[in-house]
């Protein structure tokens, strides 16, 4: 598959190695120039070339840069998969959003057309590469609109080594953004560091959801 990683950092570097092994995978920098001195090994494009060539492009820029990022695509996004694996955070890294609307769900506002999918937020960059801590495979709880779109980010989730968790519509971004958070206040506010991930444990025996209670009334969950 032909992916664009639209920046040059942490996630884009460890996410582009890992998903190199099978992929053709182009950078997309707001200075190609100098982002090829730093990865002379790496095909680097303008943020617009690089979301042209690609099937799939997956926007590794900080929360407050994705706009700007999205503006320099120049539409090239329109039809493909757009991956955002972003952590809402301000400057103090403190949560940067309300309860009533994700970065997924916003950023989808700004990239109409594209199917934007809530991806790899919840895992450190440095665990990116192998999606694992020793034989743990991390999750990686994944939201979108497209059921097809979803399927692929999955796949390519899979492929690295991760577990890969439905979670639901775009919407749901709203659930796994503040586990993200949670996990680098772990990390960095209780300075566990980033040898840490999150894993969804599963009974090896099928159960049902329980009824509902007198503070869960609802027996049917809205859609
Ligand atoms: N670090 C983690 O462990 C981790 C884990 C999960 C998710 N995330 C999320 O992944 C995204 C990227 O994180 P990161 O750690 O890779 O960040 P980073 O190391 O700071 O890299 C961000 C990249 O974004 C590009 N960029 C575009 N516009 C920018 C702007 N206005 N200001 C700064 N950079 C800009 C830059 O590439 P060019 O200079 O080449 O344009 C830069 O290399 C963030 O949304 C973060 O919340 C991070």
């Amino acid at each position: 598959m032909k992916i664009a990683i639209i920046g040059t950092g942490n996630v884009a570097k460890s996410i582009g190695e890992a998903l190199s092994k099978s992929n053709e995978v182009v950078y997309g920098s707001r200075k190609p120039e100098e982002a090829k001195q730093k990865m002379p090994n790496a095909n680097v494009q303008s943020i617009e070339e690089a979301a042209r060539n690609s099937e799939l492009i997956i926007l590794a820029v900080p929360y407050e840069a994705a706009k700007e990022a999205i503006k320099e695509m120049k539409k090239a996004e329109e039809g493909k998969i757009l991956v955002d694996v972003s952590n809402p955070m301000d400057k103090n890294w403190r949560w940067a959003k309300g309860f009533n609307e994700s970065a997924a769900e916003e950023i989808a506002k700004h990239a109409k057309g594209a199917k934007v999918v809530k991806a790899f937020n919840t895992i450190f960059a440095e665990n990116m590469k192998t999606g694992q801590l020793g034989t743990e495979k991390l999750a990686t709880f994944v939201a979108g609109d497209d059921e097809q779109a979803k399927a692929t980010v999955m796949s390519l989730a899979k492929g690295i080594g991760m577990d890969p968790v439905d979670v639901g519509a775009l919407e749901k971004a709203r659930y796994i953004e503040p586990a993200g958070l949670l996990l680098i206040e772990l990390g960095y506010g209780k300075k566990m560091g980033t040898g840490i991930g999150l894993k969804l444990v599963r009974s090896q025996t099928a159960t049902q959801p329980q009824q509902p209670s007198a503070s869960q009334p609802s027996a049917q969950m809205p859609q």
